[in-house]
This record gives C-alpha cells, structure tokens and sequence, in this order.
C-alpha cells in the first residue's frame, strides 16, 4: 500500500531506530478517513474468512478493530486492562508483558462474548515484540474459538512479533511493514 507508506512517511515521526511516533493521526489525535480506509483493506483481505468477530486491546486498537469489524459486518470486543491481578470466573484474562512500558498488565474479556463458536480476527494498532497479541491469543484458545489472523496498521518487522507469529503458522495482514528506520535516513518500508 504505496498511498500508507506515504502517508506514513508524511505524518509519522521516528524518533530512534525502534520507535516511530503516530500520535497525530493513529493513537492519541486519530484521523477518522485513514482509519475507515484502513478498516476496508481489512475486511477485503478476511472477507471469506468467515469471521465472527474482532478482537483488540483498549485503547489504541479500539478504532482500528471498530473499522475492520464494520467492514465485516460484524462485532468487535477489545481486551480490558486492568492494573491489579484479578481473578474472576466470568472471565478470560491474559498477562502482558510491555517492553515499552517496562510493565506487566493483565488483560480481560468477558467470557460471554467469546466461545468456541468464534473465528477471530485480532488487530491493533502497531506490532512490535508482540506481547499483546500474544495475551489475545492466549485468551481465544482458553474459549476454544479459532484464531483466523492478525491484522495491524504498522509492524516494526525488525523486531520479534512478526517473527513469531510467523513461526506460529499465523497469517499475518500487516497494512505497512516497516525493516529499517532512523531519525536521519527515514523509514524503509518492506
Ligand atoms: P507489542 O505492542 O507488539 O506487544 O510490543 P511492545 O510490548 O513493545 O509494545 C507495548 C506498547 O507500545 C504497545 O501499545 C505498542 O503498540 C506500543 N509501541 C511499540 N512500539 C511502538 C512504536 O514504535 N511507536 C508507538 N507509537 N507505539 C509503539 P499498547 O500497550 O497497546 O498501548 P496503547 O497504545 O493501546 O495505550
Ligand atoms: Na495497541
Ligand atoms: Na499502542
């Protein structure tokens, strides 16, 4: 997706070799037509996936997820974080570890709105080490619902998310995959 990348490119900031900055149009200020368009690419690549539903993390995936679902036709659920452990049997919960944030936090979904019946879409915003989606997958197996994919709007691909969801015989859409930036050369797209 050349028109991304150049967008990307316009309104992204790399601030060091492993961080890439996309607050003003992807995870704090939002820019709704990026975002329903971004939403559409999903559901194209899906559609006869037969999936019943998308899942992400609050709060940067939440738009992502409502796009890609909206193009689906169907719902979305987003994984709550929750600062405390806590343990509750109406639950599916997942422990995440953030490298960026040099924090764990459980993760949460309510059991009522995931069973075995599901084929999953997980999405989010940007995959890096790949610990969140590693919690969402964590959290359909224990429903026993099938995992169809995983779609995001930038991967670092120099880092290990890719790699294992890979490994794991995953199918991955990433919509931008970056392989190398920095502050002065810009951003390589794959
Ligand atoms: P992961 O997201 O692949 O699990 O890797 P990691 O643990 O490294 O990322 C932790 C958080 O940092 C994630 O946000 C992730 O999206 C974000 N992140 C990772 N690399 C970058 C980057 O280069 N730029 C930006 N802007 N964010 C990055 P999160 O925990 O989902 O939090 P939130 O954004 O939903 O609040
Ligand atoms: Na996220
Ligand atoms: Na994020």
């Amino acid at each position: 997706m050349e028109w991304l990348q150049d967008y990307i490119r316009r309104e992204g900031k790399v601030l060091s070799d492993r961080v890439l900055k996309v607050n003003s149009f992807l995870n704090h200020q939002v820019d709704p037509t990026l975002v329903m368009k971004l939403g559409q690419s999903i559901g194209e690549r899906f559609k006869d996936e037969g999936v019943t539903k998308v899942v992400t993390i609050e709060a940067s995936g939440i738009h992502i997820a409502f796009a890609a679902a909206l193009a689906l036709g169907v719902p979305f659920l987003y994984a709550k974080k929750t600062k405390a452990i806590t343990q509750s049997g109406d639950v599916y919960s997942a422990s995440v570890y953030s490298f960026t944030r040099q924090q764990t936090y459980e993760i949460t979904v309510s059991k009522e709105f995931l069973s075995s019946d599901d084929r999953v879409l997980i999405v989010d915003d940007i995959l890096a080490e790949g610990a969140g989606v590693r919690g969402l997958r964590e959290i359909i197996e224990a429903a026993g619902a099938t995992l169809v994919g995983v779609s995001v709007v930038v991967e670092k691909s120099f880092q290990s998310g890719r790699k294992s969801l890979d490994d794991a015989g995953v199918p991955v859409y990433a919509l931008a995959r970056i392989g190398r930036m920095s502050p002065t050369v810009g951003i390589e797209f794959l």
